[in-house]
């Protein structure tokens, strides 16, 4: 099968129909998860556009997730934020879930904050803990599904990007700065991304376990391996929205909202708190 692939020109397109719509010039992505979209109304005097009306944009279709790109101003900066994000298990190619972070750099924004919910895999974490992602396990992509999958655009970025510093260093310390200001607890790990939809198995666990995840979700990794193939600086922020490290807790998508829906005002402030510093 010959995956779906979005040229430069049909990229220029989605990002010519935001920068046409809106009176900013954004210099920072968010792309907001879970129970996480209210961090968007924090956005002062903003430009709100529906995915729907934007060229080749895929439209989330799972509750908790609505559609709608953000640009405006938080905390000094000016940002074009997710709210909501569409996911490959929804059935849409890698490629078009990542065209919004494509269609992002095309509009000339270089740093990006990915955030998520995500399982605890770590059995220290606990429910509603804030994890810095230092790094991820690309499950899904070792199973040949990278949204870099075929023909490569070099003047969109290499053939075989380098992923050692996927999450840049430099914001990383910024992030657990602002955290320490702000006495907040920040965890820090491994995020591995699994397709979906359904929830890990106990086996599954184990194994993600042996394999060194702290945090286990259904999405971002691909985000960032296209921000990063642009170029992009990544932050990546988990929220621990269940536990799933005795390998026998039952998840419900409703618990993963909730805890989204509890946590967002800690990770709106944590990210203000770096957006401000930044
Ligand atoms: N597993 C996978 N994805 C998730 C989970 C989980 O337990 N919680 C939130 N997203």
């Amino acid at each position: 099968m010959t995956d779906e692939l979005f040229t430069r020109t049909e990229i220029e397109q989605s990002a010519q129909y935001i920068a046409q719509r809106t009176q900013y010039k954004p210099t920072i992505g968010l792309i907001l998860g879970s129970g996480l979209s209210p961090l968007a109304d924090e956005i002062a005097a903003a430009d709100v556009l529906d995915y729907g009306d934007i060229p080749n944009f895929p439209v989330s279709t799972v509750e908790g997730h609505t559609g709608e790109l953000v640009i405006g101003n938080l905390s000094g900066q000016v940002v074009l934020a997710m709210r909501g994000r569409a996911h490959y298990y929804e059935g849409y190619s890698m490629q078009r879930v990542t065209l919004p972070v494509r269609t992002m750099r095309a509009l000339g924004i270089e740093t990006l904050v990915v955030t998520n919910a995500a399982g605890g895999v770590n059995s220290d974490f606990r429910a509603g803990n804030l994890m810095l992602i230092t790094d991820h396990i690309n499950l899904v992509g070792m199973a040949g599904l990278n949204p870099l999958r075929g023909p490569n655009d070099d003047s969109l970025g290499p053939r075989f990007p380098d992923m050692t510093h996927a999450y840049d260093p430099a914001l990383g310390e910024q992030a657990r700065q602002a955290a320490k200001a702000m006495g907040l607890e920040l965890r820090e790990g491994v995020y591995a991304m699994l397709a979906g939809p359904s929830y890990e198995s106990p086996a599954d666990i184990r194994f993600l376990q042996m394999i060194g995840a702290d945090a286990v979700g259904m999405s971002t990794v691909p985000e960032v391996i296209v921000a990063r193939h642009g170029g992009m600086r990544v932050l990546g922020l988990s929220l621990i929205s269940n536990s799933l490290a005795t390998g026998h807790e039952k998840v419900s998508h409703e618990e993963v909202l909730a805890a989204g829906r509890a946590a967002a005002p800690r990770l709106a402030e944590l990210i203000k708190c770096v957006l401000a510093g930044s």
